[in-house]
């Protein structure tokens, strides 16, 4: 769909926050699904940037700029028109329980859990991890959207000082939780499934691959998952992005 930029600030230096307005006959976005934006005549591939927010059909992008395509993003200015697919992929299983969800992000693996947190209507918990206070985005809302909230740094300039797998695993220890959605760099992935294994908690991971056409016909994105007894390959783009934590293979 064509749509057009509502908003594009920066965040940070070296992030933005975009907003556009969907077309009125797309489907309602679910936490962890992707949009896969066109970056710009000289770029062959879309890009897959993460839904962070949707509010009245107003869909959100908080990204870093990491090379040509998010920094054509991070170029576009309101009134401007993007060229979008989606929403696709699998999202994260977001129904508010007796028990609360645990919400694991490091990184620039936050946005999709702002949804998350969105669609649980105040009942998650999260854990947010980042290098350093000077690379967080959007701790306040977050805060604010979940009943609570736990802040670490590798540096210790935000929070306790440590990885995001060690306070998840001491919320595990404390709290019981209905399930664990977790978005971040693959090695924080695996230590979090590991920490929701051992408290006997259902975990489930957004993974990151590269993609070319985001739809399922190129296995661009394949990743291993077992499949019972086998192991054998998803389309991340399809099949997930989210997975079962025990599904994949690390
Ligand atoms: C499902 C999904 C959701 C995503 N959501 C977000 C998001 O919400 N916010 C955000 O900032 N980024 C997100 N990303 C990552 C984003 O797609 C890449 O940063 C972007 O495609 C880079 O494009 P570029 O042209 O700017 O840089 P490129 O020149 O294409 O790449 C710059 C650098 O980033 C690395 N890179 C590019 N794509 C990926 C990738 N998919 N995984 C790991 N490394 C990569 C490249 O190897 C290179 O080192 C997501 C990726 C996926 C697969
Ligand atoms: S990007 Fe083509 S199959 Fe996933």
């Amino acid at each position: 769909m064509i749509v057009t930029v509502l908003s594009n600030e920066s965040l940070r230096p070296g992030a933005s926050d975009l907003r556009i307005r969907a077309d009125a006959s797309a489907r309602r976005p679910r936490a962890g699904q992707f949009a896969h934006i066109a970056c710009g005549d000289a770029l062959l591939l879309r890009r897959p940037i993460s839904l962070c927010d949707e509010e009245a059909g107003v869909w959100r992008f908080v990204f870093e700029h990491k090379g040509p395509g998010t920094r054509y993003l991070a170029a576009r200015k309101p009134g401007d028109t993007l060229d979008i697919l989606g929403p696709l992929g699998r999202g994260f299983t977001c129904e508010p329980e007796d028990l609360p969800t645990l919400l694991v992000g490091g990184g620039i693996g936050v946005p999709p859990l702002l949804l998350a947190a969105r669609r649980l209507a105040g009942t998650a918990h999260a854990v947010l991890g980042f290098r350093a206070a000077s690379l967080a985005v959007l701790t306040d809302e977050l805060a604010s959207l979940c009943a609570r909230t736990a802040f670490c740094s590798d540096d210790g300039s935000l929070g306790t000082r440590g990885f995001t797998d060690a306070v998840a695993r001491r919320l595990l220890s404390e709290t019981a939780y209905a399930r664990v959605l977790a978005c971040g760099p693959r090695p924080m992935l695996r230590a979090v499934a590991g920490a929701a294994r051992a408290a006997g908690v259902p975990c489930e991971v957004s993974l990151e691959e590269r993609m070319a056409c985001g739809v399922g016909a190129c296995l661009a994105c394949a990743c291993r998952v077992r499949a019972g007894a086998e192991e054998t390959f998803r389309r991340v783009c399809l099949d997930g992005p989210v997975f079962d934590a025990e599904t994949v293979v690390w």
